[in-house]
């Protein structure tokens, strides 16, 4: 199965329900899976659309960001397509599915001022659209990330919470330089120039976050700090210097404390 995801950059922001937004995209791309063999091709993407009136349901002209999930797989009839959305209606064997997927995606779009969009061909694959209005300019967040893009550091000890975060920090649009530990995070900052800023985990064996965050301050003033543990302080340790963030987060927390250091 080939699993393609295109973001354009850049979109403006949306208002909606980010763990029901989360939710609605996992239905589509189970449904996806669900009627696509091997070998076929789900694709998830993002866009801005500039819809006219009538282009899309009844929605009024304007500026949306379109999320649509694509697959290859087996498509619908035209009396299931036409029943697809309707609670509790599902192809599926008893005990497979609730029918509730796509009602949950619908209703989420509906309360969020869009709508779904399904084009699906039996044999030709589904795509299923979601749109969603776009805020306007001056409602816009402040964009962490300015046209010159900064540069973060990122330590932590367990390489796929250091993937992950390292993740985030790009999808914000930083340029993101990584480190397993103190020392190689030292390292790093004496080779690299221009780094902005240092984001480490602080329980880690060897140096942990505090003692490079304060060896980091020593050497470069400049540079702003912050530290995430799983434990909040004071197990974590003496943070009172430094910003703190707890584990788990989502890059929005990471965002809105990012905008807090900004000011
Ligand atoms: N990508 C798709 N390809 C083909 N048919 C689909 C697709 N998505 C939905 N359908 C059809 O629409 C029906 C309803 O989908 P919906 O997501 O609401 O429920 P479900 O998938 O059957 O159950 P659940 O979501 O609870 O697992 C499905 O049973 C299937 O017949
Ligand atoms: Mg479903």
């Amino acid at each position: 199965m080939h699993f393609e995801v295109h973001v354009a950059p850049r979109l403006p922001a949306i208002l909606v329900d980010a763990t029901q937004f989360e939710t609605a995209l996992l239905n589509l791309v189970v449904n996806a899976r669900d009627s696509t063999p091997d070998g076929g091709r789900i694709t998830i993407s993002a866009q801005a659309r500039d819809l006219g009136v009538g282009e899309v349901g009844a929605l009024p002209a304007g500026r949306y960001i379109e999320v649509s999930v694509a697959d290859s797989g087996a498509g619908m009839s035209p009396e299931v397509l036409a029943r697809a959305v309707e609670p509790f209606f599902t192809t599926k064997p008893r005990g497979k599915g609730t029918g509730l997927g796509l009602s949950q995606v619908y209703g989420l779009t509906q309360q969020s001022g869009g709508d779904l969009r399904i084009a699906s061909k039996l044999g030709e694959g589904t795509t299923v659209s979601m749109f969603f209005p776009a805020l306007a300019a001056e409602q816009q967040p402040v964009h962490v990330q300015s046209d010159i893009s900064e540069k973060v550091l990122v330590v932590d000890d367990q390489p796929e919470v250091l993937e992950m975060v390292a993740e985030i920090f790009r999808n914000l649009g930083f340029d993101v330089l990584t480190a397993g530990d103190g020392r190689s995070a030292l390292n790093v900052l004496l080779r690299e120039a221009n780094v902005d800023l240092l984001f480490s985990d602080i329980v880690m064996p060897g140096m942990n976050g505090i003692e490079l965050a304060n060896q980091v301050k020593d050497r470069f003033p400049a540079m702003k700090i912050l530290l995430a543990s799983g434990y909040p302080p004071p197990e974590a340790g003496d943070v009172k210097d430094f910003d703190f963030l707890s584990k788990p987060f989502s890059m929005a927390d990471v965002a809105k404390k990012l905008r807090a250091l900004a000011r």
